[in-house]
């Protein structure tokens, strides 16, 4: 809900209530964003900045005013008036002149919330959903106008903003920066969190104490990148996953971001959210509007489970659209570890028809499929299928597989081009290459300038060509380099500053089409993993492929920064070979499915080298999976113990709307000797309710046990056979968990779980047998009282 009077606006949601006013110098004065607050309750006044005496040093705002612009809250700062702060714009004129000052010029509230600029992804919803609020500023000066757009969704606790400037003057005006977002706050005792890393180490958390000065956190690779994650938190001391005050901002775009957070000397905290200035420089001649990406934000005083929540709910019903919204996703089959890129008809039509005897849904044909790609050194742009793999065509390929009853998927990575392809010899001037100078490359590619109109139209007739031919049903989209060389040939690109922006309105923009062209295909980004895992992406993709790394212990670091602002369904996951490829750590199937499992499953592995064992546990995962799918997708994620903060054990809860169904996670790192007893606690239940609780049947070889079987079992078993040829023989089954018990019990005393096998003996049906990296899932199920 949105209220405006006497100058002051009121943005309310179910939780929190955000306001600002036009103060008497109509300036956009921020009050407060915290905690839910009754209209009646409200007083203007007492929130706004009242410095009696100015400190030595202060400038006021002008001459016959008392007004610090560097000590009050602001919506939107700019340089040259007193504040000496982080400026959430950056605009020059007449020859470098930076000195601005917006003023409230007008508003208009809107119930809804629509797109008003096409060429950016935005946030939608309903009237039920959410309503919009425009306030339009202008330069007392210069004929330049602001307008601010906010955007409430009140059932999930999040404020959307953007800004739109408008140039009415004779002159062009260069934007150095302008921002999404702007929050600034009272207090400045915060951590700040933000989500690093690198590929296939994607978005570890990280915390860090803020203190008086200037934090960045940002991207400068063409992607919003691994590296950086534009997500972040910042939390009041000892805020914890289920109490505490936070604030988290994200922001929509997949380029170049910076995320500012300025600590003052009067204990104030600036965050600054959008475009990455250092990258940008954008030349607005007369009558033309610039819109920035759109940021989001949120707050909550009961931790970080609950901003995560309502960015999860944000995600699924404000950010993904189209047909595949809040609808579950297939289990996949790729082919990528299996095969990588040696592969024919036949070898594709076998590991195929094992997917669908595992009881997979989508077969997914990953890279190496056309021109004459036998590794990575070619044929990127010839977007033509490899004849000499598959002889028969994509399209019967492609048939076999729906024949199967099964949906059939493929790799593409459009954006790049390769020197040793045809697009190359034809169009050396799409790749971006600085004329006469010796480029850099990565994985043996360049980066096809998506600014141009001809680029895109090529590739929207290349891609829909094949996705026809080829009766496509799902995308793997792909971006496995990021950018160097920032150079265009598109002749209306004078200055190189608006080069990386203007790219991405034509990513975006060929996105548009081809999803409009192609609703039904279902779109999973990736980026060399997740090096461009943000909103901007997933509002035309409703999935992205979280990492390259599919070791079953560096996921959880992965997954679990990643739940803190991407909801479960846009997580893919997959169970892959052991040794892992990437860490070469062994591990179990079935704690790799339950790692899996939580979020949006697929399996990458050679089907017919796996043991038939392994076979039909992974049979008896996806009927499990499928069972409780619409939770796993789209429930919330509560992080009860996270493995980046407690090192041996994480628990996580998937819930449905109304926890009627919960499917709890407890991974455990290293089997200890002589084990205490452990508790599942889980704080999240509903406390009036009783639930049944029980785990996945999970199985395990006998070769766990090494050569101590010859001391319990039968002999006449055993005669003559080695460990593992008994094993193929024989699995045991994992510990029955049962009970019938009160919410209030599972959240306040837990269950005490069965004990772990000790080295003193095991009792079948009772003894927790987890192993290393062993895991286990349980089900949560409200019953009827
Ligand atoms: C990237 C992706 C992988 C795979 C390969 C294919 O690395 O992240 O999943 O598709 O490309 O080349």
């Amino acid at each position: 809900m949105i209220n405006e009077k006497n100058g002051v606006f009121t943005l309310s949601s179910t939780n929190t209530t955000y306001i600002f006013q036009a103060n008497k110098n109509e300036q956009l004065e921020h009050l407060y964003y915290g905690s839910h607050l009754n209209e009646a309750s409200i007083n203007a006044k007492l929130l706004s900045t009242k410095y009696m005496q100015n400190a030595g040093t202060s400038t006021l705002y002008e001459e016959d005013s008392e007004l610090n612009l560097g000590l009050m809250k602001q919506e939107v700062s700019t340089p040259g008036k007193g504040d000496f702060r982080e400026p959430f714009a950056k605009i020059s004129y007449n020859g470098g002149m930076t000195t601005l000052d917006f003023v409230f010029d007008s508003y208009e509230i809107v119930s809804a919330k629509a797109k008003t600029f096409y060429a950016l992804p935005e946030s939608y919803g309903s009237r039920e959903e959410a309503d919009t609020l425009r306030v339009t500023l202008k330069d007392k000066e210069l004929d330049i106008k602001l307008i601010i757009t906010y955007g409430v969704f009140s059932l999930c606790d999040v404020i959307t903003r953007k800004a739109e400037l408008f140039n009415y003057a004779k002159k062009n005006i260069t934007i150095e920066r302008l921002s999404s977002l702007q929050l600034d706050i009272d207090q400045d005792d915060f951590d700040l969190i933000t989500f690093d890393g690198a590929w296939a180490r994607e978005r570890h958390i990280n915390k860090r104490a803020l203190t008086p000065g200037i934090v960045i956190n940002d991207s400068k690779l063409g992607a919003s990148s691994a590296t950086h994650n534009p997500l972040i938190y910042i939390s009041e001391k000892g805020c914890s996953e289920f109490s505490g005050k936070c604030y988290a901002t994200n922001l929509i775009y997949s380029g170049n971001h910076k995320e500012v957070v300025e600590v003052t000397p009067y204990n104030q905290t600036r965050i600054l959210t959008g475009i990455n200035d250092s990258t940008f420089k954008w030349i607005l001649h007369p009558n033309e509007r610039f819109s920035t990406p759109e940021a989001i934000m949120s707050y909550s005083d009961k931790g970080f489970s609950s901003i995560s929540r309502n960015f999860h709910y944000f995600a699924n019903n404000n950010i993904v659209r189209g047909y595949w919204k809040n609808k579950e996703r297939p289990v996949l089959v790729n082919s990528w570890e299996a095969f990588y890129f040696d592969f024919d008809d036949t070898q594709v039509v076998k590991l195929a028809k094992k997917a669908k005897e595992i009881g997979a849904e989508l077969f997914v044909l990953d890279d190496g499929w056309f021109g004459d790609r036998n590794d990575d050194t070619s044929s990127l742009g010839d977007w033509q299928v490899n004849t000499s793999k598959l002889s028969e065509g994509l399209g019967n390929i492609s048939s076999k597989i729906h024949k199967m009853n099964m949906l059939f998927g493929i790799w593409v990575e459009p954006e790049m081009i390769s020197k040793n392809s045809n697009l190359y010899d034809k169009h050396p001037d799409w790749a971006i290459i600085i004329p006469g100078r010796k480029p850099s490359v990565g994985r043996n590619q360049f980066i096809l300038d998506l600014s141009r109109d001809d680029v895109i139209s090529y590739l929207e007739e290349a891609l829909s060509n094949i996705f026809l031919l080829g009766e496509v049903d799902y995308v793997k989209w792909d971006f496995n380099r990021v950018f160097s060389d920032f150079y265009s040939s598109n002749a209306e690109i004078s200055n190189m500053g608006e080069f990386l922006h203007r790219y991405y309105l034509g990513l975006y923009k060929l996105l548009d089409r081809l999803t409009r062209k192609f609703p039904k295909i279902l779109f999973e980004s990736c980026a060399s993993g997740g090096n461009r895992y943000d909103l901007g992406m997933l509002s035309f993709m409703p999935q992205n492929w979280t990492s390259d790394c599919t070791d079953v212990y560096e996921r959880l670091f992965i997954q679990e920064g990643t739940s803190f602002g991407y909801p479960l369904s846009a997580m893919t996951n997959h169970v892959s070979a052991s040794p892992n490829h990437q860490t070469l750590r062994v591990s179990d199937i079935e704690s790799r499915f339950n790692v899996a499992a939580i979020g949006n499953l697929g399996y990458e592995i050679d089907l017919n080298t796996i043991s038939g064992n392994e076979l039909e546990q992974v049979k008896e995962q996806i009927i499990f999976y499928k069972r409780y799918r619409k939770t796993l997708q789209f429930g919330t994620l509560a992080r009860i113990d996270k493995m980046s903060t407690n090192k041996e054990r994480a628990v996580w809860a998937v819930m449905n709307n109304d926890k009627s169904e919960i499917i709890v996670l407890d991974f455990r790192t290293r089997t200890i000797s002589n084990p205490p007893l452990e508790r599942l606690q889980i704080p999240i239940v509903d406390n009036e309710a009783f639930y049944e609780v029980f785990n996945r049947a999970q199985k395990f070889d006998l070769s766990v046990f090494g050569d101590l079987i010859y001391h319990f079992l039968p002999s006449n078993l055993l005669k003559g056979k080695a460990v593992e040829e008994i094993s193929k023989i024989m699995q045991l089954n994992s510990e029955i968990t049962h009970h019938r018990v009160y919410g209030e019990f599972l959240s306040k005393a837990g269950l005490i779980l069965n004990q772990e096998y000790g080295g003193t003996g095991f009792v079948n049906e009772v003894t927790r047998v987890l192993g290393d990296y062993g895991s286990r899932l349980y089900v949560l199920k409200k019953l009827e009282i």
